[in-house]
């Protein structure tokens, strides 16, 4: 996720570019720029001027100081950056200019296939940056031929991906061009200028009139209007609404909250996640950044998978996937612990750090010891450029975007689905079959589809936290790979809402909890349709006639489980390993309706840090 901003009209743009960016930083904050088109008739030769600094917004304005003549003209595009692909340096940072400094791009999403489309460019171009989004602004430049949104669209039919773009060019000076597919943007209307932004929130301060672009839309802007076509060049009507959000709610995207926003992040950033690193014919997943040779793949005999909080859940979600698809003995390790007690670590065990932030200290720590004593060290991190990300061998960035919420939601769904591929792909290299890899595969691009009838269900899940709110405990019961859902579920009711509640492997219940159960301690129960579906069932037969309240997670279509319930939360089937990808969103919905309800401060909960730098 990054920011884009882009203005053109009567007005100097820089100052609104730059307050515009500031507007946009919680999008992405490890580098930023700004690039405006000299369109004064004193300046013999119009031209772009571009400045861009690495780290946020304020380093930006730093370099600005002092630039007014340099950077004078009242059309510009500006960007703030959360890195995918290339690290954060200014190379890498955005606006990037195609090869003749007169077409200048910046860009959110991510190209898929830049590495052929680079490869068809040849050395006929030259490229300053890693990034996907250069290999855009020449595509675009090698189709060009006088019509900038043609070029556009020409290039764009090349692309395989998600992108929200922005484009000048200097012999247009009364031009910006800007497409979306997955990546919002926005048009803004004032009166003789416009604005273009990947939300709302920097064009309140100007217009409340604005015109959202839909996917394969693209919007040709000028200063006396601008049009809207698709990839076929068909003109299609906008229709233009008058937004009553304010600045934070226009971030929030109209959602109340950070935590409710990254919930339903989920199926767009899941495809982040997954996209370009599936295999379909092979039945596999390429992870690129692991950097491990397959002989090196297949002389692992031990993962170790280390990781505090959200992260640790995810952990104990791989370690199914691992075990159950390569057959390699996976353990699961609290960060704090693992440090003191002597790990039995060699140069075949392969250790993987995993990490939203990459800044956790014990999550740190853990992984200079494992380092230390000689294994494979591997980062599953989200925030790019991070400490665990530069200090690992290797790694995947999980790409969940800025997750701003205390409670971790997005990265969570996010880690499952790389553990899920990279259990794959160890796979892959053993026993696995390519039916069976393509049977896995093909699951897991259709969890996108699943999150969306789930996150449907975000008003019948508010009303069962209503019924609800009165209770002081919480029980969240569950077996085998949904014993990490139910944790996590637990984790979030706990941080969010300061319910006390516990996570219990169903199992376990005969051997002391059980003695807890009563009318006062309600039980969420998971018994989806899997293999251990039967075993489940008894335990809730259990627990129903000890008289707690069951709420179920069940698998959509399984009347039965009606028979067993005070209250149901139907979910779309998959295949087991994939479960935690979808059976964890009604538990987050539900603390996140539960602390609503009670009043509590959802993004920020008492006590606690999103990032914990400190033992
Ligand atoms: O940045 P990390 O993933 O390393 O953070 C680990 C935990 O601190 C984090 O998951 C924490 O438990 C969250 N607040 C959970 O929602």
């Amino acid at each position: 996720m990054c920011g884009i901003i882009g203005y053109i009209g009567n007005k100097e743009a820089m100052p609104i570019l730059l307050q515009g960016l500031r507007r946009l930083e919680y999008r992405g904050y490890d580098s930023a720029g700004i690039a405006i088109l000299n369109d004064q008739e004193t300046r013999d030769k119009i031209q772009i001027q571009r400045i861009r600094a690495v780290g946020k917004i304020d380093a930006l304005a730093d370099k600005l100081k002092n630039k007014d003549k340099e950077m004078k003209g009242t059309i510009g595009i500006a960007h703030t950056r959360w890195a995918t692909h290339g690290g954060v340096t200014e190379e890498n940072a955005h606006p990037h200019f195609a090869c003749d400094g007169k077409l200048i791009i910046a860009h959110n999403g991510i190209i898929e296939n830049y590495r052929q489309l680079k490869e068809h460019l040849g050395a006929k171009h030259s490229f300053k940056s890693e990034t996907d989004t250069e290999v855009l602004a020449h595509l675009i430049e090698s189709h060009y031929d006088g019509d900038l949104r043609r070029a556009v669209e020409k290039a764009l039919m090349h692309t395989r991906g998600t992108y929200g773009l922005v484009v000048m060019h200097a012999d247009h000076p009364d031009k910006i061009v800007a497409a979306r597919l997955g990546s919002p943007l926005v048009v803004g209307i004032g009166d003789g200028e416009y604005y273009v932004a990947s939300d709302a929130a920097p064009l309140l301060a100007y217009t409340k009139k604005v015109a959202f672009l839909n996917d394969g839309e693209i919007a040709e802007i000028s200063r006396s209007g601008f049009e809207t076509f698709n990839l076929r060049d068909e003109s299609v009507t906008k229709c233009v609404e008058e937004i009553e959000w304010n600045e934070e709610k226009a971030q929030k995207q109209g959602y109340d909250d950070f935590m409710l926003k990254e919930i339903f992040d989920q199926p767009v950033v899941y495809e982040d996640a997954i996209r370009g690193r599936i295999d379909l014919e092979e039945g596999t997943a390429h992870l690129g950044g692991l950097d491990m040779s397959d002989a090196e793949m297949r002389s692992v005999n031990r993962i170790i998978l280390i990781a505090c909080g959200t992260a640790l859940h995810a952990a104990m979600a791989g370690k199914y996937a691992f075990e159950r698809l390569s057959g390699i003995p996976t353990e699961v390790d609290v960060a704090s612990e693992f440090r003191y007690r002597d790990p039995i670590i060699d140069n075949k065990t392969l250790v993987f750090a995993i990490s939203q932030s990459g800044e956790t200290f014990d999550t740190l720590a853990a992984l200079r010891e494992a380092k230390r004593k000689g294994a494979f060290t591997r980062g599953i991190v989200n925030v790019i450029g991070s400490t665990i990300a530069r200090e690992t061998d290797g790694g995947t960035y999980i790409h969940a975007g800025p997750e701003l919420a205390v409670a971790s939601t997005k990265a969570y769904t996010n880690m499952v689905a790389i553990l899920l591929l990279y259990a794959v792909q160890f796979g892959r290299l053993r026993h696995m079959t390519v039916a069976t890899g393509q049977r896995l595969v093909r699951a897991l691009m259709e969890i996108p589809e699943k999150m969306q009838v789930i996150l449907k269900k975000s008003e019948e899940i508010k009303k069962l936290a209503g019924k609800y709110s009165g209770y002081h405990d919480f029980l969240f019961l569950a077996r085998g790979i949904n014993f990490p859902v139910a944790s996590e579920g637990s984790l979030k009711l706990k941080e969010i809402s300061y319910i006390h509640s516990e996570a219990y492997p169903a199992g376990e219940m005969k051997h002391g909890v059980n003695a807890l159960l009563s009318p006062e301690f309600p039980v969420l129960a998971i018994m989806t349709k899997n293999q251990l579906y039967e075993k489940m069932r008894s335990n809730i037969e259990e627990v129903r006639a000890r008289k707690s309240k069951v709420i179920l997670l069940a698998s959509e279509g399984d009347a039965e489980a009606q028979s067993l319930a005070d209250d149901i939360i139907y979910v779309p089937q998959t295949m087991e390993l994939l479960e935690p990808l979808l059976n964890t969103i009604p538990l987050q919905l539900f603390a996140y309706h539960m602390a609503v309800i009670l009043g509590k401060d959802v993004d920020r909960p008492r006590n606690l840090a999103k990032s914990v730098t400190v033992e």
